[in-house]
């Protein structure tokens, strides 16, 4: 994996977000519930000291839903707001505005105290790119959403979404970057479809699957293609050809088509609901897993 352009990006992007985290109250972190890890950087927990957290596991109708459970319990012994969503459908949307209350409940006392009211809370949507920021933003948002355009004393060029009497949210996100550095992290995100595949070997990422597959989910697989999960991942890869009549010239198998099929399938959620990470030792610190 090429990183020569990555610290450049990064530094340009850290800088941006540190300028507008200073105008929020509460960072909206969205992950992907299949790699809950993989998919957010650690480094907003830096960026985003002091202010209220909370962690959203999106693409959760992707996700195992076990999985999701422990998850939750994970980022909640963590200290961070935390629930599942589906920006796409809107499926539990309607929980986050009393999450987001929640979360910053001692900022509303703070100012109940000083006499300010009605001052709504400030938000901002953070994460890697393809987690569904967008999809998010729209879907929650929604269409009767007003921006309120710039107000003084706000770096100009702001846009804010008034979401409700209660909360404002910036209306372009924060983009974060993956930890490309660790490998398996960039090969989950690679699984999950968040890296573009031409820099890939597909072949071999699909293997890396059928091989995490059987061990986890065994029988998905003999499921979906109507084949024996025996022998070798380079056998399963040619039975899902065989069944699935991925063939080259001749009689010979076509490998890398069946590749794309699985790994397309495994994307679009059609092998079934699939995490690839299980929350790790709660005794140790996110920063030694993120290693
Ligand atoms: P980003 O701003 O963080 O980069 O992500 P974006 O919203 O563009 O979403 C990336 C892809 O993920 C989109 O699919 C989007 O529809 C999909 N997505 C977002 N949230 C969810 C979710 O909760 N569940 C599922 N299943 N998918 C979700 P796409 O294929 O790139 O576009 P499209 O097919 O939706 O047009």
């Amino acid at each position: 994996m090429n990183v020569q352009w990555y610290p450049g990006h990064m530094t340009k992007a850290k800088r941006m977000m540190q300028e507008d985290i200073k105008l929020i109250d509460l960072i909206v972190e969205l992950v992907d519930a299949r790699v809950p890890l993989s998919s957010r950087n650690p480094d907003i927990d830096e960026l985003g000291r002091n202010k209220s957290r909370l962690i959203l596991l999106n693409k959760s109708d992707l996700s195992d839903e076990r999985r999701n459970r422990e998850w939750e319990n994970y980022f909640k012994e963590k200290g961070f707001y935390v629930y599942p969503v589906n920006a796409r459908s809107g499926a539990g949307l309607k929980a986050v505005n009393g999450l987001i209350q929640e979360a910053c409940k001692e900022k509303i006392e703070r100012d109940r105290k000083r006499g300010i009211k009605n001052r709504p809370i400030r938000a901002m949507i953070v994460g890697i790119p393809n987690v569904g920021k967008s999809t998010f933003i729209n879907s929650f948002a929604g269409k009767a959403c007003t921006k309120t355009g710039n107000k003084p004393g706000v770096t100009k060029g702001k846009q804010w979404i008034r979401l409700n009497k209660g909360v404002e949210l910036l209306d372009t996100p924060g983009i974060l970057w993956p930890k490309f550095e660790d490998q398996e992290v960039g090969i989950r995100l690679a699984m999950i479809g968040s890296i573009k595949d031409d820099i890939l070997n597909l072949d071999e990422l699909s293997l890396r699957l059928i091989g995490y597959l059987r061990e986890e989910y065994p029988g998905i697989l003999s499921e979906r293609y109507q084949i024996e999960e025996e022998g070798s991942d380079l056998e399963i890869l040619e039975s899902i050809a065989r069944s699935r009549h991925c063939l080259l010239k001749g009689q010979e198998l076509d490998y890398s088509k069946a590749a794309g099929i699985l790994l397309d399938e495994f994307r679009n959620g059609k092998i079934g609901r699939i995490t690839l990470e299980c929350p790790p030792d709660p005794k140790k610190s996110l920063d030694q897993e993120k290693g």
